[in-house]
Parts: C-alpha cells; sequence; structure tokens
C-alpha cells in the first residue's frame, strides 16, 4: 500500500506566488512566545564558540535524521527540532550521547525568526516530508505559502527538501524561485537506506518521494 496524497489540487495554488511576494514586503510580527526564546537560550548555549558548518533538521519528527546527520557529518552541529513533545520521546537513545546534536521542542515560525536574527551561520537547512496540509483550506499551513517563508529561504547556504507529494515539491521550488533562489526541479529519489521514520515507512510501501535542493547542483550528501 503506497501513501497516496489526497487533494483536489492537481497543480500548484495559483496564488502561491502573490503569497510569496507579498510576504516579501511585509514583515511577519506574531510574536515569538516565550517557551520559544527559553529553548533559544539552551541552543546558543550549546553551539558556543563552534565554528565548524551547522545543519538544521526542521520538523525533525523522533530525531531519527537528526542522528542520521550527525553521525554522517561528525565535524557539523546538528540541530533538529519538531513541534510534537510526543515524537520527540521516541527519539532514538544514541541521539542522547551524541555530541554533535542536538534535539528539542520548538516552533518552526519562531525558530526560523530567531536564527535569524541572531545570524547563526546555518550551511544546510534539511527539511524532510514537511506535513503537506493538502487540503486547498490548509493551504496557508504549507511551510512555502507561510509569511514566514521568506525568513526561512534566507536562512541557510543550502537547502534539501524531500517530500512524497509532488506537488508539494513543486511549490516549493517555485516559491524558491519567486525569492531568487531558483532550486533543482524536484527529482523522484529512492533511497537505500532511510535518513527518517517517515522515509523508511515511504521505502517499504514504495511510495514516491522527490527531492528539491538549492543552490542548483548542490550534493546533498556533502558539506562545504
Ligand atoms: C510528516 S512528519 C516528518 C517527520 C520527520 N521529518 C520524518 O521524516 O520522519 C512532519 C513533522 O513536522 C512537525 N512540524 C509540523 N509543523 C511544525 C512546526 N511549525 N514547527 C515544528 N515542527 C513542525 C510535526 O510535528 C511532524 O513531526
Amino acid at each position: 500500500m503506497t501513501y497516496l496524497i489526497q487533494s483536489a489540487q492537481s497543480t500548484i495554488h495559483p496564488d502561491l506566488e502573490k503569497w510569496v511576494r507579498r510576504a516579501q514586503i511585509e514583515k511577519f510580527n506574531k510574536p515569538i512566545r516565550k517557551q520559544s526564546l527559553e529553548g533559544f537560550d539552551g541552543l546558543l548555549g550549546w553551539l558556543g564558540q563552534h565554528e565548524g558548518p551547522i545543519i538544521l533538521d526542521s520538523g525533525c519528527g523522533t530525531g531519527h535524521s537528526t542522528l542520521n546527520l550527525a553521525q554522517a557529518h561528525p565535524k557539523a552541529r546538528v540541530i533538529g527540532f519538531d513541534q510534537s513533545a510526543e515524537r520527540l520521546k521516541r527519539a532514538p537513545e544514541t541521539l542522547k550521547t551524541t555530541e554533535n546534536a542536538y534535539l528539542f521542542r520548538a516552533e518552526a515560525v519562531d525558530l526560523w525568526r530567531l536564527l535569524a536574527q541572531a545570524q547563526v551561520p546555518i550551511e544546510r537547512h534539511c527539511l524532510f516530508y514537511p506535513n503537506p496540509w493538502p487540503k486547498i483550506g490548509q493551504v496557508k499551513r504549507r511551510f512555502h505559502a507561510h509569511p514566514v517563508f521568506p525568513v526561512m529561504a534566507n536562512l541557510s547556504q543550502s537547502i534539501e527538501l524531500r517530500a512524497s507529494w509532488l506537488i508539494y515539491a513543486q511549490e516549493f521550488a517555485a516559491a524558491l524561485t519567486y525569492v531568487g533562489k531558483p532550486p533543482s526541479a524536484p527529482q523522484p529519489i529512492r533511497p537505500q537506506t532511510p535518513i527518517s521514520l517517515f522515509e523508511k515507512k515511504y521505502i517499504e510501501t514504495d511510495t514516491d518521494m522527490y527531492q528539491v535542493t538549492w543552490p542548483q547542483g548542490l550534493d546533498p550528501t556533502a558539506l562545504g
């Protein structure tokens, strides 16, 4: 059984460009929650004077991808965060003793703005299988249709998105193009080893997966 996304949408949302361009002009001013500020202080303390690469794993779920990234890039510091305490509770035990990984609860819309304000130099931003919000009424919840999108797009030197819904990948790629960062066109991928629990499920069920990388020509397995 493959995981098929049911949606009334068969192409990129016609209003996406308008929303992204508006978000570029209008500053997104929603107050940042106290809990996010406190969590961010902890993160800055952990980062300390680290001068090597920093990888951000947004919406990391159970943190399996955070662990995999930390093991693949021992000189990097990997930040994994998710809004769901339930998912974070299911993090692999090894993560607790993985010194170059930091897993914590945070909300993306707050954390991205805090990272941008503090000018934390993120080399790679990974977004693995964000919630697709496939219903038309939910479209503005997709990260690329949200007013915070331009902040997110400017946060890092490179971006890797993986999605199981082609339209999500196409919209994400289009939104990056609207903010002047044209990525690679969405590519079908067939990973041999899953980076995350959702990817494991998609591999096991033969569900289609797509990758968008920016800048074009990026080798997502390499840093620097
Ligand atoms: C489909 S799951 C994918 C999880 C993980 N990346 C994986 O591949 O296994 C999407 C995750 O994004 C998280 N998420 C959604 N919106 C978020 C937000 N605004 N801030 C932080 N996490 C968010 C959800 O809690 C969920 O764990």
